[in-house]
């Protein structure tokens, strides 16, 4: 077989696949111990990220324990405003924080620098490949141009989507040239994870809620088909899930009609009658608080999902990342409940 057994791979090409192959947002990190463990002794998170030996090591964690279909890398959407020159940290309980921009003028242009400074994710797959089960996917991604524009506007996440709202609205032009700036970062490093050996990318948009309709064509998908066409020049066979958060009904199917992704994750408010009409490879949306709950309401949701997408190519996931206070145990239970 073309993409040797690989389950998700498969549902990427657009085949049904029983029952469906299983990842999860945030699949590595704090709630699980074991990474707890590694996190103390590095000190902190932007050092594992840019650590490739740490950084495989955590990707293979939720592997071991869960034995899901796809590993995905160990890094983080910021490393692409710290590819454009940017300094980016994380404190403890706050979040990110960068240095704010307010015009693309002072950015780093240079591919072959970004290319350096991106170059621990691109370690960190060739050591992933090379300790994964041959039938596992990997997955490598990047934030999607408009969310990163709103970290870069701000300096920080949150709900402050309002500084490149404000940017983009009084001054369209410079906006678009930081939108094409980051969508040729992006686009470079998507190229350069498929060549170190994903098996398909993921473009995390995860502020894709709450744009006007036009806004929304402008900000989110058309940067995003621009990033889908000049990965594909490159790479005709790349495989792209897209992740518009919390865009609305109408905004996921113009984004899955209009964007060229192979397959679109959609948050857990999207219903799942309506995934199970949509003519592309869905991606989705338990409601990660459930993850936390456990139990029968677990179990139940889990079977409804599977059950409304069966006979479709679908992958299953949560609607965002795992939270924190999640019990490991639940996680094992939902694989395995997936695989009974
Ligand atoms: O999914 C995975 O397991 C792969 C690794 C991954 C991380 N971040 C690790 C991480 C991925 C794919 C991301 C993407 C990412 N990063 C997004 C898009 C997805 C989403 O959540 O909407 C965004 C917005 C970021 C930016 C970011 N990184 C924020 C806002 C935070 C702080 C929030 C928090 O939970 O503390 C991070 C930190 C981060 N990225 C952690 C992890 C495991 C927590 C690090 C720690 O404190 O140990």
């Amino acid at each position: 077989m073309k993409n040797s057994g690989k389950r998700l791979v498969s549902v990427l090409e657009g085949q049904t696949v029983s029952p469906p192959p299983v990842w999860l947002m945030r699949q590595a990190g704090r709630y699980l111990p074991e990474y707890r463990e590694l996190r103390a002794r590095a000190g902190s998170f932007w050092t594992m990220c840019n650590d490739p030996d740490m950084a495989t090591e955590i990707t293979l964690q939720p592997i071991r324990r869960f034995g899901f279909d796809a590993a995905i890398i160990f890094s983080d959407i910021l490393t692409v405003p710290f590819a454009l020159g940017r300094k980016v940290t994380f404190e403890e309980s706050v979040g990110p924080r960068l240095e704010p921009v307010s015009s693309a003028d002072g950015l780093e242009r240079d591919p072959a620098i970004w290319r350096q400074k991106l170059s621990p994710a691109y370690e960190t797959l060739k050591k992933v490949r090379a300790a994964l089960p041959a039938e596992t996917t990997l997955l490598g991604f990047a934030g999607a141009p408009w969310t990163l524009a709103t970290y870069l506007a701000a300096g920080r996440g949150g709900d402050e989507q309002k500084a490149a709202k404000l940017w983009g609205y009084r001054d369209p032009e410079s906006f678009g040239v930081l939108l094409d700036l980051l969508g040729d970062c992006v686009a470079a490093h998507l190229i350069a994870q498929i060549e170190a050996g994903a098996d398909a990318v993921q473009i995390f948009d995860s502020w894709a809620s709450g744009l006007p309709a036009d806004v929304f064509t402008r900000w989110v998908i058309a940067p995003t088909k621009r990033i889908v066409e000049n990965v594909r020049a490159a790479k005709p066979d790349a495989k792209i899930i897209g992740f518009p958060r919390a865009a609305t009904l109408q905004g996921y199917e113009r984004y899955a009609r209009e964007t060229g992704v192979n397959a679109l994750s959609v948050d857990t408010s999207a219903p799942v009658d309506w995934m199970a009409k949509l003519d592309v490879p869905v991606q989705g949306n338990l409601d990660p608080l459930l993850l936390v709950t456990g139990g029968d309401g677990l179990a139940r949701a889990v079977d409804g999902l599977v059950e409304k997408m069966r006979g479709r190519p679908f992958i299953f996931n949560l609607g965002h990342g795992v939270l924190q206070e999640t019990p490991p145990d639940h996680v094992a239970a939902l694989v395995a409940r997936l695989r009974s």
